[in-house]
This record gives C-alpha cells, sequence and structure tokens, in this order.
C-alpha cells in the first residue's frame, strides 16, 4: 500500500508527541525532572566534589591516565570487536589477572560496564529452574537484570536474614541465587555477608555479591567479601564497577573459572557487546594495582567519611556513601542548590533511583579530599539542613522498583 507523507505512518507522531508532554509535565509538578548536562565539569577546579564516585580520586591520578594513553597507543581507541570475536587484548587479560589479585578471585571477567555484568551473570545463572531472592535495596541492574533472565523472582525485605531463610527453605526450584549489594548504593549501610553465605552454603544457594561500592573502598581496598573471609568461597560470586573506585570505565564478574567459561558461552551482554575499551581496559588495571599496593587509601577514604558523618550529624555508614533523608524531593532539590552556590556539589536522589522512596542528599567521601576540606563541606552541609523547613519524610513518589516516572 503506497502512503502520501500526510497520511504515512511515520508522519502522525501527535499521540506519542503529547504522550512525551504529558510524562514531562508529571515529572516537573512532582520536582521530579532530571537534566543530564555537563554540570560539575566547568566546576571542576572550584567545587568540592561529593557527588561523585571516584572514591579514591584515581580518574584524574597521572599513572592511570598514562596508562590509558599508552594503551590507545598500542592497541587503538575501541576494542573493535567482541571479545569472543577478535575484541579480547592483551589489555583485557591483564586486568582480569590484576582483579584477581586485588580480591583474592579464582577467576574475572571483563564487561564493557558494571550494569552489563550485572545483567550477564544473572542472565547466565538465571531461568525457570533457578529462584532469585533480591534484597529490597539492591541497584536498578540487578533489578533489570532478574527480569530479563526470565527467572522466578522474590523480593526480601532490606537487610532481613529471616526473609531471605524463608525463600531459601520455601523454594520449590532446584537453584537459588541470594542477590544483595556489599556496601548500598544510595543509603550506604552494608550486608551481613557472613551470616547471608552460611545461609546459602545451608540451603545450597548461590550469594551473588554487587561489590560496585565495595571494592577500593572496604576491606582495605580489596572489598568486603574479601573482608569476610569469603574471597574465592565456592558459593559466592561477586559483580564489580571498573567507574567508581577504580576511576576507569568498566564491569567484572569475580568467580570461579568453571563460571567464568559458562559466562563466555551464555552471557548475552559479553557475547554480543564490543569489548571493553583498551584506555579503560589499562587504566582499571592500573588502578587496581595501586589500591593493592596502598592500602591507606582506602583508609583515607574511611577516616574522612568518618568525619563527614561526624560532622554532618548523621549515623556513620562503613561505606564511601553517607545518606540524608530529606521530607520532600523539592527539599532536596533546594538543599543540593544551596550547596553548590556555596561550592559544594552533592548528590541529589530522587524517585526512581531512591530504594525506598524517600528523597535523599547522597555525600561521598574521597581519600584525596583533605581533613580541612571535609569540615568545610560538613559545617556548610549542617548549616543548609538546619535551614531547611521542619517537615514529616513523606515518600516522595514510586521507588526505583517501580515504573519510571
Ligand atoms: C550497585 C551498583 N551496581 C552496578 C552499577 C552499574 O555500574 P556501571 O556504572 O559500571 O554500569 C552501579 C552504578 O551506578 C551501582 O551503583
Amino acid at each position: 500500500m503506497r502512503h502520501t507523507v500526510a497520511e504515512s505512518p511515520t508522519a502522525n507522531t501527535g499521540a506519542m508527541d503529547a504522550w512525551l508532554q504529558s510524562r514531562a509535565n508529571v515529572r516537573e509538578r512532582r520536582g521530579l525532572t532530571r537534566r543530564a548536562g555537563a554540570s560539575g565539569c566547568e566546576d571542576a577546579g572550584t567545587m568540592l566534589d561529593l557527588a561523585s564516585n571516584d572514591y579514591l580520586g584515581l580518574s584524574r591520578d597521572s599513572r592511570l591516565t598514562a596508562a590509558a594513553v599508552a594503551a590507545v597507543e598500542q592497541f587503538g581507541s575501541g576494542a573493535r570487536a567482541s571479545r569472543v570475536v577478535t575484541g579480547t587484548l592483551p589489555a583485557h587479560e591483564f586486568l582480569e589477572e590484576k582483579l584477581c589479585t586485588l580480591t583474592g578471585a579464582a577467576s574475572a571477567l571483563v564487561f564493557s560496564s558494571g550494569y552489563l555484568a550485572n545483567l550477564g551473570i544473572l542472565g547466565s545463572l538465571g531461568g525457570p529452574g533457578t529462584l532469585l531472592i533480591l534484597d529490597a535495596h539492591v541497584h536498578a541492574s540487578l533489578l533489570d537484570a532478574a527480569r530479563l533472565s526470565r527467572s522466578p523472582v522474590v523480593t526480601v525485605s532490606h537487610s532481613d536474614l529471616e526473609d531471605v531463610e524463608r525463600a531459601l527453605k520455601s523454594r520449590s526450584q532446584p537453584r537459588a541465587v541470594v542477590v544483595v549489594e556489599s556496601l548500598y548504593s544510595v543509603l550506604g549501610d552494608s550486608a551481613n555477608l557472613m551470616e547471608l553465605a552460611a545461609l546459602c552454603a545451608m540451603y545450597d544457594a548461590w550469594l551473588l555479591v554487587d561489590e560496585a561500592h565495595g571494592i577500593g573502598v572496604a576491606g582495605s581496598g580489596r572489598g568486603a567479601v574479601h573482608a569476610a573471609g569469603l574471597a574465592g568461597a565456592p558459593h559466592v560470586v561477586v559483580t564489580a564497577t571498573l567507574s567508581k573506585a577504580l576511576g576507569a570505565q568498566g564491569g567484572a564478574v569475580l568467580g570461579s573459572a568453571a563460571l567464568r567459561d559458562h559466562l563466555v558461552n551464555t552471557a548475552r551482554p559479553f557475547i554480543f557487546d564490543t569489548a571493553l575499551a583498551p584506555a579503560s581496559a589499562a587504566a582499571a588495571a592500573r588502578a587496581a594495582q595501586i589500591i593493592a599496593a596502598e592500602p591507606e587509601l582506602a583508609t583515607r577514604l574511611q577516616d574522612n567519611a568518618a568525619t563527614l558523618a561526624d560532622l554532618c550529624g548523621i549515623g556513620r555508614s562503613q561505606g564511601a556513601v553517607q545518606s540524608i533523608p530529606m521530607a520532600t524531593a523539592d527539599d532536596a532539590v533546594a538543599a543540593a542548590a544551596r550547596l553548590r552556590a556555596a561550592g559544594v556539589l552533592v548528590g541529589c536522589f530522587r524517585p526512581p533511583s531512591v530504594p525506598d522512596g524517600v528523597s535523599r542528599l547522597r555525600l561521598t567521601a574521597r581519600a584525596d579530599l583533605t581533613h580541612g576540606q571535609m569540615v568545610h563541606a560538613a559545617r556548610l552541609i549542617r548549616a543548609v539542613l538546619q535551614e531547611q523547613p521542619a517537615r514529616n519524610l513523606e515518600h516522595g513518589g514510586m521507588s526505583r522498583n517501580g515504573n519510571n516516572i
């Protein structure tokens, strides 16, 4: 059938345009509009950045940038193909070796991002015969991974071991994976890994620990799994991002050699994705070496996090992330804007990026900031919080388990 331009299906976009506008209006009304501008870059020299995830300040470390430049010169600016075609480069193998040395894992497989590592592992372990037991606060990438895996999924209350045990005990599936984060990304609290691993061992299940906020931070930089004595444990799998404490880009799954082989053969985000760019692989490998050799980096980060939490008058978390719940999304936005005007960048997390629907300021300590800078930032944050109108906390909208607003 022939169409004129006016009546062609592609020209008839009125309904979609109207729908886009109506969604934008809802977001604006609720104070939940996100912007993806280049804010922060222009301020790099003058602003105190407590919003990024560059926990150890390695992303601008000259040893990482030199490694990245050398890799570009040696291997080119892109990997040119999937890892299973011709994309695997010595830079990837070197990185996998250095990640194992750092974390104590038997084997590592690098993906192009932490998000894809999570999609890869749950897609490969999941399916109708595998029950996925998800902590209610796990990251969106793990939720998406669970959905895509076509597995039966149970979400358990946050850090509730009894709930986990109930789900394990009553399952009908032959296999199960309990999915947690070692240090949670928004609230900054930690999982009880030893108890979880013991439960998984008791009920013949695997424990998947997302260490995106743990590696480089906990356990003298080697991660919370290592600190819990679980590195290399047969039923414990770790996913990592290379984009936070490691200051680069990419992700990894750490586990047994048999698991690595299974992923190479079955993980769609590994097989059907161009390999991680060589510059990122080389920078991350250099970061892994530095973190292993300089445990004082993680110590400095922990000291700065404690200073920040204490002076802001909030409970200390075990990681870099400190979280301040705010009454409303508008309050969070206003506080973050005031701090920005005063020279301090903080994260402003609102639904659907918060696991419990509560808007919050998210402060991240860094190893490369001085004690004086932490004190200065904390004083400003305290002052801004004291100016906030007193309101009861209200839930600002849907949690990230819900649909995007
Ligand atoms: C807990 C957690 N897992 C996974 C990811 C995804 O990592 P990446 O940014 O490397 O895709 C993030 C990043 O925000 C995260 O916080």
